[in-house]
C-alpha cells in the first residue's frame, strides 16, 4: 500500500436479495479494521460500502412478494444498515445503486464509453424461457429446461449493447505486469491470465431488454444497463465521479485497496480495470480477494438451512469477540471453516483467559498493592528487557502485517505480547514481592510494565476490537483517544492510576453454549455428520442387490448434444463391451480416462440419456463445491466383483 495521506477502501456492494450472513460480515469487518487502522495512523480515510440493487433476480423476488422492486430492496437495505451499525462498521458512505446520483452518473459513464466507440449494438444469444422472460446459458439450463420453472428453453437472441472488452486484453496483461500487487493474492492474477485472458476475452454484454429493473440505457431506453457496469462503477460514482461535485473523487481516487471475495475476482480485475481504462482514469492500487467462510459441510446456503446469522452471535458474545474470531481464525486470502465450537474456544482461551484475565489480574494487583496508583519509584527486574523487546516487536509486526492485510498474523503477533505479559507475571511473582515492604520499588516496576503492555495491546487491538480497546484504557485510567504511534512509546508514561471495571470477556460454558446456539440459530453444528446419520439404514441383503464390478474404459468421447456427458465403452470382462453415459465431461477429458479401471454399477436398469443408451453407471465422488472425482481402481482385472 502506498503512503498517501488519504486512504480509500471499499467492500463489494451486497445484493439485497436475502439477509446477510457471517460471510458477508467477514468482508465488511476486514475493511472496517483497515479503515480504523489507517485513521489511527492519521490518514484521511474514506470507507465505502453499499448495496447492488438492480437486476432480474430482485425484480422476480419483488414480484413474488407482491411489492415494487424499490419497496422490496428498501426493506432489506434497512436491515443491512442495522447490521453494520451492530457490527460497529465505520463506513463513511453507504451507496445504493438506486440512488439518483448513481443512476445519472452511470448513464453518463455509458455515454462516455459509447462516444469513445467502446460500446456497440449487437446481438445477445442464449437459451430463452418465454414464460419467465429469462435468458439462460447452456450451463445454467438443466437438461434443456429452465432452471426456474422447468419448462423447455429455446435458442433466442435479443438486441443488446456490448462493451469492447476484447480490445483490452493486452493492456490488462501489461497493466498487471507493470503493477505487481494490483491483484492479491498473486495466484488470483495467474488464474485470470490463464483462465480468461489467454483463451481470448469476449466482448461483454452490458444491456438487457428482457427485464426492466435497472438503469435505462441513455441511447435506447428500451434497454437497461446490465448489472456489472452499474455495480462496479459505484466505487467512483460514490465519490461524485460524473456527478455534480467530484471533489471527493479528486481527493480519494484511485482507491488504495478494494476488498472482494474470491468469487468476484474476474469482475474486479478484468471488467473493472477495462472500464476504467475506457474512461481514461487510473485503476485502483490493489484489489484483494479474500477467501470464503465455510461450514464443516461446505458452503453456507439458505436452501441447506445452514446460514450463520451474525446478529445472533454478536448479540450473544459481543461484536468484538465475533470480529476477533473472524479475522484471527481465517488466514486472509484463504478459505476457513466457521464453527460455533471454534468460536467459543477462541473466546475462552484468547479473549477471556489471555487478555481478559491479564487485565483483571493487573488492575486487581495495582489496587491491592498500591491502592490503585503505581508509585513513581521503580526498580527494574531481569525480566524487563525481554518483555519490552516483545512489546516493540509486536507493535512492529502488527503494523507490517496490517499493511499487508495479513490480519490473522497481525493478531497472532499481538497475542505473543499478551502471552509474554502473562508469563512475566509468573516470572516476577508479584505476590511474593508483595510480602516484603523492601520490594516495593520492584513491585511497582512489575505493575508498571504490566500496565504498559496492556496499554500497547489496547492500541494494537483497537482496529480489530473498537469497543474493547477503550474499555481496557478506562480500567488503566488512561485517555480513550489515542493514535497508532502510541504503540511505539514504551516507558514514556509517568505512572498509572487504575479503576477496576467489569470483566471484559466472561468465560463461557462450551456445552451450554453449543446447545443454546444450535437451538437459536438453527445451524447444525456438524451438518455432514447429521446428514450421514440421517440416512435410512439398509440390511446386507438390500446392499447385495447392487452388483459392483471393475470395468476398464477402452474408449471415451463427448456426447454431441450434451455438454455434460461423456460416452464410455467399458470392458466388463465378459467379452462384450458396455456403453455408459456419465455426466463427468466438466472434470475429465476423454484421453485422461481411456485405459483406466473404474467401478461400474452393472445391474442398473438401462436409461437413455441424450440419445445414448446407458447400461449402468460408474462411481464418482462429489469431492467439494463443484468438483467430481471418479473412483479409479488399480491393478484389478475387468469383471472383478466389488463387495
Ligand atoms: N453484488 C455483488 C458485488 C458487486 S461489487 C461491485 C455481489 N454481492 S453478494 O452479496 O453476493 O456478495 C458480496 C460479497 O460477499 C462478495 O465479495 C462475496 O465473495 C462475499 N461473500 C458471500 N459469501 C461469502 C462467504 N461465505 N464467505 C466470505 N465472503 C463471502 O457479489
Amino acid at each position: 500500500m502506498n503512503d498517501k495521506k488519504t486512504f480509500y477502501i471499499t467492500t463489494p456492494i451486497y445484493y439485497p436479495s436475502d439477509k446477510l450472513h457471517i460471510g458477508h460480515t467477514y468482508s465488511t469487518v476486514a475493511a472496517d479494521t483497515m479503515a480504523r487502522y489507517k485513521r489511527l495512523q492519521g490518514c484521511d480515510v474514506f470507507f465505502l460500502t453499499g448495496t447492488d440493487e438492480h437486476g432480474q433476480k430482485i425484480e422476480d423476488k419483488a414480484k413474488e412478494a407482491g411489492v415494487t422492486p424499490k419497496e422490496y430492496v428498501d426493506n432489506i437495505v434497512a436491515g443491512i444498515k442495522e447490521l453494520w451499525k451492530l457490527m460497529n462498521i465505520s463506513n463513511d458512505k453507504f451507496i445504493r445503486t438506486t440512488d439518483g446520483y448513481h443512476e445519472k452518473a452511470v448513464q453518463r459513464i455509458f455515454e462516455k464509453m459509447y462516444e469513445k466507440g467502446d460500446i456497440y449494438k449487437g446481438k445477445y444469444e442464449g437459451l430463452y424461457c418465454k414464460p419467465c422472460e429469462s435468458f439462460w446459458t447452456e450451463t445454467q439450463a438443466v437438461d434443456g429446461k429452465c432452471p426456474d420453472c422447468g419448462r423447455p428453453v429455446y435458442k433466442a437472441e435479443e438486441e443488446a449493447y456490448f462493451f469492447k472488452l476484447s480490445n483490452y486484453a493486452d493492456r490488462l496483461v501489461k497493466y498487471y505486469e507493470e503493477h505487481p500487487g494490483f491483484i492479491e493474492p498473486v495466484s488470483r492474477q495467474n488464474e485470470m491470465i490463464n483462465n480468461f485472458i489467454k483463451p481470448g476475452l469476449q466482448d461483454l454484454c452490458i444491456s438487457r431488454s428482457s427485464f426492466k429493473w435497472g438503469i435505462p440505457v441513455p441511447v435506447n431506453p428500451d434497454h437497461v444497463i446490465y448489472v456489472w457496469l452499474d455495480a462496479l462503477t459505484n466505487y467512483i460514482t460514490a465519490l461524485g465521479y460524473a456527478g455534480e461535485d467530484d471533489s471527493l473523487y479528486k481527493k480519494f481516487w484511485p482507491a488504495n485497496v478494494q476488498l472482494i471475495g474470491k468469487d468476484i475476482v474476474r469482475f474486479h480485475t478484468i471488467y473493472w480495470p477495462a472500464f476504467l481504462m475506457s474512461l481514461d482514469i487510473p485503476c485502483p492500487d490493489k484489489v484483494y480477494a479474500h477467501g470464503w467462510v465455510l461450514l464443516e459441510g461446505g458452503k453456507m446456503s439458505k436452501s441447506k438451512g445452514n446460514v450463520v446469522d451474525p446478529v445472533i452471535l454478536a448479540e450473544r458474545y459481543g461484536v468484538d469477540a465475533l470480529r476477533y474470531y473472524l479475522l484471527r481464525e481465517i488466514a486472509f486470502g484463504s478459505d476457513g471453516v466457521f464453527s460455533n465450537e471454534n468460536l467459543i474456544n477462541r473466546i475462552n482461551s484468547d479473549l477471556a483467559n489471555d487478555l481478559g484475565n491479564l487485565l483483571s489480574r493487573t488492575v486487581s494487583m495495582v489496587e491491592k498493592y498500591f491502592a490503585g496508583t503505581i508509585p513513581a519509584e521503580r526498580e527494574a527486574s531481569e525480566y524487563d528487557a525481554n518483555l519490552i523487546d516483545t512489546a516493540k516487536t509486536a507493535a512492529q509486526k502488527a503494523q507490517e502485517n496490517l499493511d499487508a492485510l495479513n490480519y490473522s498474523v497481525a493478531l497472532a503477533e499481538i497475542w505473543k505480547l499478551i502471552s509474554a505479559t502473562n508469563k512475566y507475571i509468573d516470572e516476577t511473582t508479584p505476590w511474593i514481592l508483595a510480602k516484603d515492604e523492601s520490594n516495593k520499588a520492584k513491585l511497582a516496576n512489575v505493575m508498571y510494565n504490566l500496565c504498559e503492555c496492556l496499554r500497547i495491546t489496547s492500541v494494537l487491538i483497537a482496529p480489530f476490537m473498537p469497543a474493547t480497546a477503550p474499555k481496557i484504557r478506562e480500567q488503566l485510567g488512561i485517555e480513550k483517544d489515542f493514535v497508532w504511534d502510541e504503540a511505539f512509546t514504551y516507558g514514556e508514561r509517568a505512572t498509572y492510576s487504575v479503576v477496576k471495571g467489569e470483566i471484559i470477556f466472561p468465560r463461557l460454558d462450551m456445552q451450554k453454549e453449543i446447545e443454546e446456539l444450535s437451538a437459536a440459530s438453527g445451524v447444525k453444528e456438524n451438518p455432514l455428520k447429521e446428514e450421514i446419520e440421517g440416512i435410512a439404514k439398509i440390511d446386507i441383503d438390500e446392499f447385495a442387490k447392487t452388483d459392483l464390478r471393475a470395468a476398464k474404459i477402452i474408449d471415451c468421447f463427448p456426447v454431441k448434444k450434451a455438454k455434460k456427458l461423456l460416452q464410455l465403452t467399458l470392458d466388463v470382462g465378459t467379452g462384450e463391451n458396455r456403453t455408459v453415459a456419465s455426466g463427468i465431461a466438466k472434470w475429465y477429458k476423454p484421453e485422461d480416462l481411456i485405459g483406466k479401471t473404474v467401478i461400474l454399477v452393472s445391474n442398473l436398469k438401462p436409461a437413455v440419456l441424450c440419445g445414448v443408451e446407458s447400461c449402468g453407471m460408474i462411481l464418482a465422488a462429489d469431492a467439494g463445491e463443484d468438483d467430481v472425482k471418479v473412483v479409479f481402481l488399480d491393478g484389478v482385472p475387468a469383471g472383478s466383483k466389488i463387495r
